[in-house]
Formats: C-alpha cells, sequence, structure tokens
C-alpha cells in the first residue's frame, strides 16, 4: 500500500493502473462523509484526473462496512441556510467531478452504504455489493431531508422514477438481492470475488443495461403530475406536509425539474440546505443522537449473557423469548402449562417466517427457543426474564423457589409494569440482583425497553439488563422504581384526558385527529384500543393511587363487557380483522379549542414532574423515553424539546389556564417555577 498524505484515506495503484482509494476514518468504528473526508477525496479526484487511472475503485477498510452516511454532527452546525447552501454546492462540485473521470469508477461495498456513502456510489459508474452482508438505501427523509449530494438525480437516472423515489420517500433499507432487482447495485456477488469482480469491471466494463421502456412514459411532463398526485396522496396518508416537508420536497423536484439535469441538481441542492436548518430537520437528528445515547448507555465489555431463560410464557413472556431467540441467544421458555408454550412456538414459527424468510434462517431460530415446562434452563441462565401475572405475592414466591437454582452471577429481570421493585426484593437472598426489564406490546414493534433500577439492584445488575437490551436491538431506558416509571406515567394521563373528552360528548374520531393533527402517529383513543382497554384500566388503577387521574367508569364498563379494543373486535371503535373501522360521523361538530393543549399539556406537565423527580436521568434521555415508548411526535424532537420551543413561560400559562377552566388535574407542576429547560 503506498502511504500517502490523507488523514482518511489511502490511495494505490496497482500494476493494471487500478487507482484503489480506500476510505478509513480514524478513531470510529465506521466511515462517515465528514467535510474532511469530502475534501480529501476532492484533492485526490484532481490528481486522478490528471493522472489519468484505468479505472478507479473506491472501497472502505472497515469491518462495519463502506459509509454509513453524512457526518451527522456537522448538520447541526451550519449557521444559516446560506452557509449550508455553500457546503453542499461544494460537494456537489466533487460528486460531479468524480462521474465526470473518463475511466471506470467503482464503489465496491459491504456492509452499510447509506445516505451521503450512497450518494457517492452512484456518483460512481458501477456499483458492486457484497451479497450478504449489503444494507443499502437512501434514508435521509428520517431525518427531516432528502439526498443532497446530486443523490435525487443519480438514484432516478440509475434506478429509474418509481424505484428511485420508492427508496427516497420511504426510507427503507435493501439488502442486495432487492437492491439489485431495483437497480441500485449493478451487481450482487460473494465476499471472495469482491476485488476480482471490481478489477474485471474496470478492466472490461460491462454495457449498462437501459431503463425499461415505460419509464420515458412516467416522466412525461404530461404524465408526471398524475404520478405526482399519487405520491403526493400516498405520502399524506403517513405523514403531514407542515411536520415533515422532506418528501414532499423529493416529489417537488422530480416533478418540476425533472429532465433538466442541470437545473434540478442546483434545485436539489437549495431544498436540501432549506430542509437542513428546519425545525423538523433539527428535531429529527436530535431523536437520531438520543437513539445514540441510548445505545451507548451500554458500555460495560465485561457483560457476556449466554443463555436466558423466561419465565411465564403469556402475551409478554412469549414474545420476549422469542425476540431474544430471533436475535440469537439460546432461550428456555417456562410456564405452567403445554398448550401456553406450544401456542408461543407457533407464533415464533410464524414471526421468523416473516422475517427471516429462509428456512435454514427459520430453523435455527427455533432451534434457539426451547420449551422448558420443568424449567432446567434456570440453572445455566444468565439471565431470567419473569413475565408471569402482576401480582407482587405470587412473584416473591416464585423467585423465592428459583434463586436457589441460579448461578451465582445470574440476574433476574421482571417485566412488571406497575410494581415498585422493593415490594419485590423482600423473598430474595441477594435482593441486588433484581431489575426491571419492561417491554412494550407487542415486542417486536416497540424500540424501548425501560431498564427500572430499584434501591437494591446493584451495578452490575443494571448494565447486564442494559447491555441485554442493546445486543436484542432494542434502546436501553435506566428509570427510577417509581409508580408507572416513565413510559406509563406521561401516557395515562394523556389517554385517561381522551377518555374524560368522550365522555364529555367529544365523539372519538375528533379526539384521535386533534392528536393526529398535531403529530402523534396514532390517536389517544385508537391507541388504548390497540394497547387493550383491560391492560388500560389496570395501569389507570394502579396510577390513580399516586397521581391526579381518574379511572373512567366508561373504560370499566367496556372491560367487564369483555370489550377490550383490537384484540376482542370491539372497544370504542370496531375492528375487523384486526383492522379499524372507521365510524362515519355523520353530525357535524365543532371541537371546543383547547381539546390539544388539554391532550398534550397533561402529557407535559407529567413530564416535567418527572424531570423534577428524576425519573430518568436527564432532560434527553426523558424525551428518548416518550418518543421511543409512546411515539410522541418526533419532529418535535420529544415533549421537553417541544416546551423549549413553545416557551417554557407559554406552556405554563396555558396550564394555568387550563386548570381554572377543568379542575386541579391541569395543576402545574413544581418543576415549572424551579427548573429551567434549555
Ligand atoms: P399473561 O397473563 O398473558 O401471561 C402470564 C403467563 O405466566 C401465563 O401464561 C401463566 O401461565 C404464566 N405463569 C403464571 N405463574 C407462573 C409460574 N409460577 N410459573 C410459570 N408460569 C407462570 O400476562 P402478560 O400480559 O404477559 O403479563 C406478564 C407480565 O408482563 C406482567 O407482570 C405484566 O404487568 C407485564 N406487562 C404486560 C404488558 C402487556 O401489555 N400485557 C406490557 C408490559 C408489561
Amino acid at each position: 500500500m503506498t502511504k500517502t498524505k490523507y488523514k482518511n484515506w489511502k490511495v494505490s495503484h496497482d500494476e493494471d493502473g487500478i487507482a484503489w482509494l480506500h476510505l478509513d476514518v480514524p478513531k470510529s468504528t465506521a466511515n462517515t462523509l465528514s467535510e474532511t473526508v469530502i475534501n480529501e477525496l476532492d484533492s485526490i479526484v484532481t490528481e486522478l484526473t490528471k493522472k489519468e487511472p484505468t479505472g478507479v475503485v473506491i472501497l472502505s477498510d472497515k469491518e462495519s462496512g463502506f459509509i454509513a452516511g453524512a457526518d451527522i454532527n456537522e448538520f447541526t452546525t451550519f449557521e444559516s441556510e446560506k452557509t449550508a447552501l455553500v457546503n453542499i454546492q461544494r460537494a456537489h462540485t466533487i460528486f460531479n467531478n468524480i462521474e465526470k473521470l473518463s475511466c471506470p469508477t467503482v464503489a465496491l461495498i459491504h456492509g452499510f452504504c447509506l445516505g451521503g456513502g450512497m450518494e457517492l456510489a452512484l456518483a460512481c459508474r458501477y456499483r458492486i455489493a457484497e451479497e450478504d452482508s449489503s444494507r443499502l438505501g437512501l434514508p435521509e427523509v428520517k431525518l427531516g431531508i432528502h439526498p443532497g449530494f446530486g443523490g435525487t438525480v443519480r438514484s432516478i437516472e440509475r434506478m429509474g422514477s418509481f424505484s428511485a423515489l420508492d427508496i427516497m420517500l420511504t426510507g427503507r433499507i435493501l439488502k442486495s438481492r432487492p437492491a439489485k432487482k431495483m437497480r441500485l447495485i449493478n451487481y450482487a456477488v460473494p465476499k471472495r470475488h469482491l476485488i476480482t469482480a471490481a478489477r474485471q469491471t474496470v478492466l472490461k466494463p460491462p454495457k449498462i443495461k437501459a431503463l425499461p421502456w415505460w419509464e420515458s412514459i412516467i416522466n412525461h411532463s404530461l404524465v408526471r403530475p398524475f404520478v405526482a398526485k399519487i405520491m403526493i396522496k400516498k405520502v399524506s396518508a403517513r405523514a403531514a406536509r407542515a411536520h415533515y416537508p422532506a418528501p414532499y420536497a423529493i416529489i417537488d423536484l422530480w416533478l418540476k425539474h425533472l429532465g433538466n439535469r442541470t437545473k434540478m441538481l442546483e434545485e436539489e441542492a437549495k431544498s436540501i440546505a432549506h430542509l437542513l436548518v428546519g425545525k423538523t430537520a433539527q428535531n429529527l437528528i436530535r431523536v437520531f443522537k438520543l437513539t445514540d445515547k441510548l445505545k451507548g448507555l451500554a458500555k460495560d465489555k465485561s457483560v457476556s449473557i449466554n443463555h436466558i431463560h423466561v419465565i411465564g410464557g403469556g402475551v409478554m413472556g412469549g414474545d420476549i423469548a422469542i425476540w431474544c431467540a430471533l436475535q440469537g441467544f439460546d432461550v428456555t421458555l417456562q410456564d405452567q402449562r403445554h398448550e401456553t408454550l406450544a401456542a408461543v412456538i407457533k407464533r415464533a414459527a410464524k414471526l421468523y417466517k416473516k422475517i427471516l424468510k429462509q428456512k435454514r434462517y427459520i430453523n435455527s431460530a427455533l432451534d434457539r427457543l426451547t420449551p422448558d415446562i420443568n424449567g432446567n434452563g434456570l440453572v445455566k441462565a444468565d439471565v431470567v426474564i419473569e413475565a408471569i401475572f402482576e401480582d407482587a405475592e405470587v412473584k416473591c414466591n416464585l423467585y423465592k423457589e428459583i434463586e436457589p437454582k441460579l448461578k451465582r452471577t445470574a440476574i433476574i429481570a421482571t417485566n412488571t409494569s406497575s410494581i415498585p421493585l422493593e415490594q419485590l426484593t423482600a423473598s430474595l437472598k441477594k435482593p441486588d440482583r433484581l431489575v426491571g426489564l419492561h417491554f412494550f406490546n407487542p415486542v417486536s414493534k416497540m424500540p424501548l425497553v425501560e431498564i427500572v433500577v430499584g434501591e437494591k439492584t446493584s451495578k452490575k445488575a443494571q448494565q447486564i439488563a442494559t447491555t441485554l437490551t442493546k445486543k436484542i436491538k432494542k434502546l436501553p431506558l435506566p428509570v427510577t422504581s417509581t409508580p408507572g416509571f416513565l413510559v406509563n406515567r406521561i401516557l395515562m394521563p394523556y389517554l385517561t384526558e381522551a377518555v374524560t373528552l368522550f365522555e364529555e360528548g367529544v365523539p372519538i374520531t375528533v379526539i384521535d385527529k386533534v392528536a393526529l393533527n398535531f403529530g402523534m402517529p396514532m390517536g389517544p383513543i385508537e391507541l388504548a384500543d390497540t394497547v387493550g382497554l383491560d391492560i388500560c384500566l389496570h395501569v389507570a388503577e394502579n396510577l390513580a393511587e399516586s397521581m391526579p387521574i381518574t379511572v373512567s367508569e366508561h373504560l370499566s364498563k367496556l372491560v367487564n363487557k369483555k370489550l377490550l379494543g383490537k384484540k376482542s373486535g370491539q372497544g370504542f371503535y370496531n375492528f375487523k380483522k384486526g383492522k379499524l373501522v372507521k365510524p362515519k360521523n355523520k353530525t357535524a361538530y365543532t371541537p371546543p379549542g383547547d381539546i390539544e393543549d388539554r391532550l398534550i399539556l397533561r402529557m407535559i406537565n407529567e413530564t416535567m414532574a418527572c424531570l423534577r423527580e428524576h425519573v430518568a436521568e436527564s432532560k434527553d434521555l426523558i424525551d428518548a423515553g416518550i418518543i421511543f415508548g409512546t411515539g410522541f411526535a418526533p419532529f418535535y424532537g420529544g415533549p421537553l424539546q417541544y416546551v423549549s420551543e413553545r416557551g417554557q413561560e407559554q406552556v405554563l400559562m396555558a396550564l394555568e389556564n387550563l386548570e381554572k377552566t377543568h379542575g386541579p388535574r391541569f395543576k402545574p407542576d413544581e418543576g415549572w417555577k424551579t427548573i429551567v429547560i434549555e
């Protein structure tokens, strides 16, 4: 390898005259396209233009993959739209220069190739990806932006409009096979053939297949407006323009500028510069960083977990066991009933089929999940996850029975949703081994797990629980063992306020619509039906002892009649085959003006109480927990970030007004007077 003057790149030339550009950003596990990386690439490309090599291959020396994206930290440093634009335009020039190189250029990809990394690959003439490890895409919309290094133009040119718009609008990430099918890459090859494939491609450049004939039809200026209309309709069903402008900007670029390459590139740069400094992008970038912060909590490298034993194979325990085995752990699952265990295996087979698709992967995941009616797995378990009935005495009796069988170092992680850990440690000889591992339902979909730390929980038990959570690809959030922990405590006032509004005569569709307009992914009434009205009632009853929530009579009645929501087919709404049946609103109804504040500020007031009581460690962790645990509209950056933006004084005043009109449940928490939210 030739030594080079670059910090991030190593450039070598082989006997065939091919220039190999190895990217290896120092002190980092993944490559990102920072300004320095791009500037160095600029110098390299300028030199290459003079040398005229046989070909250029861009590859990564990192195990994690090619390039994970642009450097997201730089996204928050632009002083103005103008500065952002200058930076983007510079990157455009460099990427254009790569594209203009007269020799064949190849991006040789393994692992992650996302965002800016994918755009660099698209600027090359060929893209060859490793067939198993590659994960490719343009997921910028998830950060409130769109491709900005020429990617909107090049993806459409290489893939065709439908495929390119699909991956840009959804932000979905592809494995190499579908990526090849969609023309995002040219070849998917086994790892051992990567270098040869790149060399061969440079030496004998294959012809690139033309796009299918019908592409020209949808791209026609007379057809595009119709296609755009359909796409806008689809996008608006998922994300409102006012909250998430990026997907609309992508459609707009395509609609207005396709066919004029130079103009489209110019407009792409302007559009992304505008989006980058906007609130949505800044908040979504914050949320992305919060994800990293949560993952970073699992930092104890000495933690080793080999075997997990789950007790209780019901709704939660069954799904937790299924998920842990899916993520590669050996799991034994204990329940009192054979039928329950059989049902879990059936559920596992269904989920594994959906996710893993190939038989060999499905079978090995199923092999890792062992039904264990006698609890033989207890003796080898590093972690015992308890998910039996929500009854302190029953749980304590179980602990007493199992503790003598456990390894000295094993921890017990309870999935209790409401019992303080202090009530559960009494029966344990080693109470410091008990920690809460509070999963949310449905386990496979909910990203957050609360790590409930009791007074006696040891640091080691907390670290093991945190590490396990990260290893099973969930986000760990440490919280104190106080009623409702963080997520249920915040969610309940919001849900009970929604039920109060219903009892006052506001139609359920109106209540849900207000929340959706605010930016929630689902309205509170539909959410209650989805979670299960029995569960909501149970949590509300528990929390009513410690906070100002009223347990709704109507809710109790529904539960008594076994109308539990989605799972029983009827709750507030009706459900058909698991799908909500939208009731038809016949009469015009003008909702009271303060519904949004009534719903949202109850949640926000409780968030302030949690901050004051240090239920989670910091403002950032509380915001992260509430976004990932409740789905709180991410583009606000979290409830506390929302307060910062709306103004703390404004929020306090609104709460005081609501207290005057609707009573003491809106009484501002004392934190509003003592804590300043930055
Ligand atoms: P569930 O009633 O569906 O399942 C409990 C299972 O435990 C049953 O299959 C039962 O046979 C088994 N079981 C009871 N005692 C046992 C024992 N001594 N040994 C072996 N198996 C035993 O209950 P679910 O909903 O799964 O809840 C379990 C725990 O998870 C509770 O602590 C609950 O508060 C908590 N949780 C529930 C959530 C939900 O949405 N259902 C959400 C988050 C936490």
